[in-house]
């Protein structure tokens, strides 16, 4: 179970300059039992009660340079290794309150790090600041994917989906489920330029800090809880191009195991879906918010999600209602009969229920499949008609019909000639 603290509901003070609601969201995380306030240049060191864990030779502390990204459990900030100045690092600051992701995600990572479409990690210690202790992974840095796709021609594309299926392929035969594949948790190596090069040079493309300072606009409430300022992510991108990692063979990542659970595993912790499968969706909305368990199955489900906003760009809207599970039928074009009772109850659901027809489905696919062939001419109809076809399995209703993640890596698009992509 997750304990969330007594005061979960504080918010925090006023401030100059935080109008805008979602600054005052991010501002409402950082009290006890939540997020550590970072600033630039903090130095992260272990608790030394996690010493033991660690080899003799781990770098004592961490020194924080920039920003990352963010999550719903974690921050994430580019640091240097402070007894080996030239090594550049993505540290996750877990929140206090999701200890137990943090362990899931170690637990995935140490068991299937042998996979280079797995992020490694590096080091994991516990730290203890003023909201609390905080679980901390060291990992390579990576390029997120959902700011890179949109610049990839349809072959690195291709690469990209072949790494996932690989990684994840690897993920289920160590016997774990990811749990959590969207967009967000996707990354691409990056280019070898990038740790051959200075950090001086690195941090010279990375110049702007683009921050909103955080000023009570009572004094007396002053709190070590808040961060100085909030933070926007720094322009990775800027760094990927300038190490020619566009020109370069992308070499893509599954990142974000703080879902991930052992296949079988009986398990009470929260599962924090982004991106739920129409199993998890229904259960949750049609049966009450019932709490079911991510599935090799599931995984499949959200790997196909990925390579549709991916290959389309379009992305399946993770409304935070029952509403999700009309697009989600949509893609099939038939309504589940598990589904029924609870969608003719539904008044949204309801006068929907003419959308979702096979007829409709089709319509939906073959355009989707002309509007891919309008911006990838070079890609041939009978390649796009097999890719579109794989989507079509991973992303059927049923779990039990979705193929496997090795019958998705024998699927023909897969084994397909890459050079008609190219
Ligand atoms: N190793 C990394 N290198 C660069 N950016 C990263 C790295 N890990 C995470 N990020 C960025 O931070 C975001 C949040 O990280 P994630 O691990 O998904 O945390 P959460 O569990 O909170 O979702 C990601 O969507 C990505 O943009
Ligand atoms: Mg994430």
């Amino acid at each position: 179970m997750n304990v969330i603290e007594d005061n979960s509901c504080a918010l925090v003070p006023p401030c100059f300059f935080i109008e805008d609601e979602s600054f005052q969201d991010s501002l409402d995380l950082y009290q006890r039992g939540y997020l550590h306030p970072v600033a630039i240049s903090d130095i992260i060191r272990p608790d030394p009660s996690t010493s033991a864990s660690r080899s003799q030779d781990a770098p004592s502390g961490y020194r924080i340079l920039h920003k990352l990204g963010e999550g719903g459990e974690a921050t994430v900030w580019l640091a240097q290794e402070v007894d080996r100045l030239d090594r550049a690092v993505a540290l996750k600051i877990f929140s206090a309150h999701c200890s137990s992701a943090a362990e899931h995600e170690a637990r995935a990572l140490k068991a299937c790090m042998a996979s280079q479409n797995v992020l490694s990690l590096l080091d994991d210690f516990t730290f203890t600041g003023p909201n609390g202790a905080h679980k901390v992974h060291i990992t390579e840095v990576i390029m997120p994917l959902k700011k890179l796709y949109s610049l990839l021609p349809a072959c690195a594309k291709k690469q990209v989906a072949t790494d996932l299926a690989r990684g994840l392929a690897h993920v289920h035969r160590c016997g774990f489920i990811h749990g959590d594949i969207h967009i967000g948790n996707i990354g691409c190596a990056m280019p070898p330029a990038f740790t051959e090069n200075t950090i001086a040079l690195t941090m010279s493309l990375l110049d702007r800090y683009d921050a909103t300072m955080v000023i009570l606009r009572d004094p007396a409430l002053r709190s070590c809880s808040l961060p100085p300022y909030l933070l926007d992510p720094c322009d990775i991108l800027r760094v990927y191009r300038y190490y020619r990692g566009l020109k370069a063979r992308q070499d893509a990542k599954l990142l974000d195991f703080g879902n991930a659970r052992r296949v079988g595993e009986e398990d009470a912790d929260v599962v924090r879906w982004m991106c739920p499968p129409p199993e998890a969706a229904f259960a949750y909305y049609g049966c009450g918010g019932l709490e079911i368990l991510p599935t090799t199955k599931g995984d499949i489900w959200c790997l196909g999600a990925l390579m549709l906003r991916l290959f389309t760009n379009e992305a399946i809207l993770y409304d935070s209602t029952s509403i999700i599970l009309i697009q989600q039928a949509e893609l099939e074009g038939v309504i589940p009969p598990a589904w029924r009772a609870f969608w003719d109850r539904n008044e949204i659901l309801r006068s929907n229920t003419d959308q979702v027809t096979p007829e409709k489905a089709e319509a939906g696919w073959s355009r989707r499949r002309d509007q891919f062939l309008q911006k990838n001419p070079e890609v041939d109809l009978a390649e796009a008609d097999l890719l579109i076809a794989l989507m079509r399995r991973m992303l059927a209703t049923n779990p039990d019909v979705r193929p496997s993640i090795d019958e998705v890596l024998a699927h023909p698009w897969f084994a397909e000639d890459k050079a008609n992509w190219s």
